[in-house]
Formats: C-alpha cells, sequence, structure tokens
C-alpha cells in the first residue's frame, strides 16, 4: 500500500511515499532555514507563502522520486495539527484538494504521533515504551501505547526545550536553528564552566514535567559575566553549559519515568532528539534500551506522516474533507490528544 505524505506545519516544505507504513520510496524535505535565518526564529508570515510557492513541486518531487504516478496511491496523510496555522492549512489544503481529485481517502495525521512514529520507519519496535518527544514546539514524556493512543506523563510547563535552544541561540547570535549551532559550538567548549540552574523535581502529577524558561533567562542574564571577561572560549563555553543543563533536565525526567513505570525501552523523536550529547548521554544508560531515528527523521519531514498514516488508513480512520488545521492540542487530564 503506497502512501503520500505531506508536511508543512512548520518551516519545512516536506512530501514523501511510503509503503506499508514502513519503506520510505522518497522522502522530499526542502527546508525554509535560509528565509527565517536573519530573524534567527520562523517568522509564520514568510513560512505559509513559501509552503505556498514549494508545496506543488515539493509533491511531484516525491512521486517521480518514488517513481509512483498520483493515480497509484493509495490514501493522501497530512499534518494537520499542531502547528503554524497558516503553514498547516497550506499542506491540508493542498492534500484536500489532491484526494478530492484522485478520488482518493484523507488521513489527518497529528504531528506529535508522527514523530514517535518517525523509528519505526527504520526498525522494528513493540509497544509499550516511553516516549520522548522533544522539538520546537513540544516536549511530552509519554507512555506509547500504539501509534495513535499515548498518555502523556510529562510537558514542559514553559518553554519547549527546542524553544531554549533557539532563543539562547538568538540572544548569543550563534546561529538558526539554535539547536543546531549550538550542538556544534559545544563540541568546542567546556560544559562545566558555567553552573546554571536546574528546577528541582516536582512531586505527585507533576513530577515528570520540566521547565526552561527559569534556564534560558539565567543563561541569558550570565552575558554581564560573558561579556566582561570575553575571550574566544566564552560562547562554546556558554553554548556546552547551557546544552548539559538543558538535556540534563530532559534526561532526568526521562529516568525517572522510566524507572517508575518499568518501561526499559525509551524511543526518542523531534528535532532535539538530534542533539549528540542527548544521544550520546541516553545511549549510556545501562540497563535500557534507547532507540533514536536517524537524524534526517529527527526533524520534520513526511515520510513520519505516510508512515503512521497507513497504520490509521488501515484501521479504516479517514479524515472528512472538513477537517480543519488546529494550531494546538488541548491536553486533558494528560490524555492526548
Ligand atoms: O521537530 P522539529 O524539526 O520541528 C518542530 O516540530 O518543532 O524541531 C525543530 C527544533 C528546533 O528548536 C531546533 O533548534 C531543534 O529542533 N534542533 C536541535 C538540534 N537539531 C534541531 N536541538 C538540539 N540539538 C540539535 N542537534
Ligand atoms: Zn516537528
Amino acid at each position: 500500500m503506497k502512501i503520500l505524505g505531506i508536511e508543512s506545519s512548520c518551516d519545512e516544505c516536506a512530501a514523501s511515499v511510503v509503503e506499508d507504513g514502513r519503506r520510505i520510496l522518497s522522502n522530499i524535505v526542502l527546508s525554509q532555514v535560509d528565509f527565517h535565518k536573519p530573524w534567527y526564529g520562523v517568522v509564520p508570515e514568510i513560512a505559509s507563502r513559501k509552503h505556498i510557492e514549494w508545496i506543488r513541486p515539493v509533491v511531484q518531487d516525491a512521486l517521480a522520486e518514488a517513481v509512483v504516478g498520483a493515480d497509484e496511491l493509495d490514501a493522501i496523510a497530512v499534518t494537520f495539527r499542531p502547528g503554524l496555522i497558516g503553514s498547516l492549512l497550506v499542506g491540508l489544503s493542498f492534500a484536500k484538494g489532491l484526494a478530492w481529485a484522485l478520488g482518493k481517502p484523507l488521513v489527518g495525521v497529528d504531528h506529535i504521533l508522527a514523530h514517535l512514529y518517525a523509528p519505526h520507519l527504520e526498525q522494528d519496535i513493540s509497544y509499550p515504551y516511553l516516549g520522548v518527544l522533544v522539538s520546537g514546539g513540544h516536549t511530552i514524556i509519554a507512555r506509547v501505547e500504539r501509534s495513535d493512543s499515548i498518555e502523556v506523563l510529562g510537558t514542559t510547563i514553559d518553554d519547549a526545550c527546542g524553544e531554549a535552544f533557539d532563543k539562547v541561540a538568538k540572544f548569543y547570535e550563534i546561529g538558526f536553528p539554535g539547536g543546531v549551532a549550538i550542538d556544534k559550538l559545544a563540541r568546542t567548549g567546556d560544559a562545566r564552566a558555567f553552573q546554571f540552574p536546574k528546577p528541582s523535581l516536582h512531586k505527585g502529577d507533576a513530577r515528570y514535567d520540566v521547565s526552561y524558561s527559569g534556564l534560558k533567562t539565567a543563561v541569558i542574564h550570565q552575558s554581564a559575566q560573558f561579556w566582561n571577561g570575553k575571550s574566544e572560549k566564552s560562547l562554546p563555553n556558554i553554548a556546552a553549559s547551557f546544552q548539559k543543563a538543558a538535556i540534563d533536565i530532559l534526561v532526568d525526567r526521562a529516568l525517572a519515568a522510566a524507572r517508575d513505570t518499568g518501561l526499559h525501552r525509551i524511543v526518542a523523536g523531534g528535532g532535539v532528539a538530534a542533539n549528540s550529547y542527548l544521544r550520546e548521554r541516553m545511549s549510556a544508560e545501562k540497563g535500557l534500551e534507547v532507540i533514536f531515528p536517524s537524524l534526517k527523521l529527527c526533524t520534520d519531514n513526511a515520510a513520519m506522516v505516510a508512515g503512521i498514516g497507513y497504520h490509521a488508513f488501515v484501521a479504516g480512520r479517514f479524515s472528512s474533507f472538513s477537517l480543519n488545521a488546529e494550531a494546538r492540542v488541548p491536553m486533558f487530564k494528560r490524555a492526548y490528544p
């Protein structure tokens, strides 16, 4: 079964054809990084305009690379939430038009669940497991029961982990996307150079929650000290110390959740899952099976959309053409979605 996936929730315009939820026949990701770089962040208006320009050629490229005709597709899967509303609407409208014209089913896909599905494209992973989803918009530690069913154990109470990387990188003009730039710079710095505060573990229901706004503020307030005794090592040291603090916060919570739930398999996903220190630290944990997607499947892509879309298709969960884009997904009693 061949599913076309379309992803346009943020600043990557992506399309992919995946066979049977596993075999990637094509995976086209056109990044808008160069257009957002001057602002050190994604500008929503620019993002949706670029998606409008790019969506058609990107889908055409995905079909051409897969050597699959549009009429051979079994369904069109598309991200409809959460994300930037204008960007989501471009992909969703295009997918609806295509599905309508071809007479194929439409499958609306949740971006969070798609990120968690990404490593399933590369290996067999059995459920349940502890999912750690860390991206620019989300930080979620969850018990993952199936591709469409998770129980959120912990989340951020303020900024997302990737957002903290992006904001710190913006303040110190390290680069964009911030996570990639900080990860690279941190390799030449000393992670013990600065001591940044870490929020302490809460009790009760919120014990797996994380918080990044305090760390972000502390790193930014470090600037006086940073500029005073500035040397060529100052910036790499800030990057390395911040990265260590940010990732340690996440790993502490994830390990506590793994221990308490008895889930010994941890599966990571999302852009921050590309972080080299996170990958190194988690992989060194004894007694745990830790699975990371390859770098290309950590950040936004449409293969994960087509992959998870296959399972919805097989289960007969199609979407109607009145499906609308949703910027946010409210979490009720930690159930998701
Ligand atoms: O999953 P993604 O592509 O988009 C969202 O759904 O948000 O994640 C993008 C985020 C950005 O905040 C980016 O700075 C971060 O992932 N990121 C990283 C790394 N690569 C991307 N953060 C830390 N280390 C990295 N190597
Ligand atoms: Zn994402």
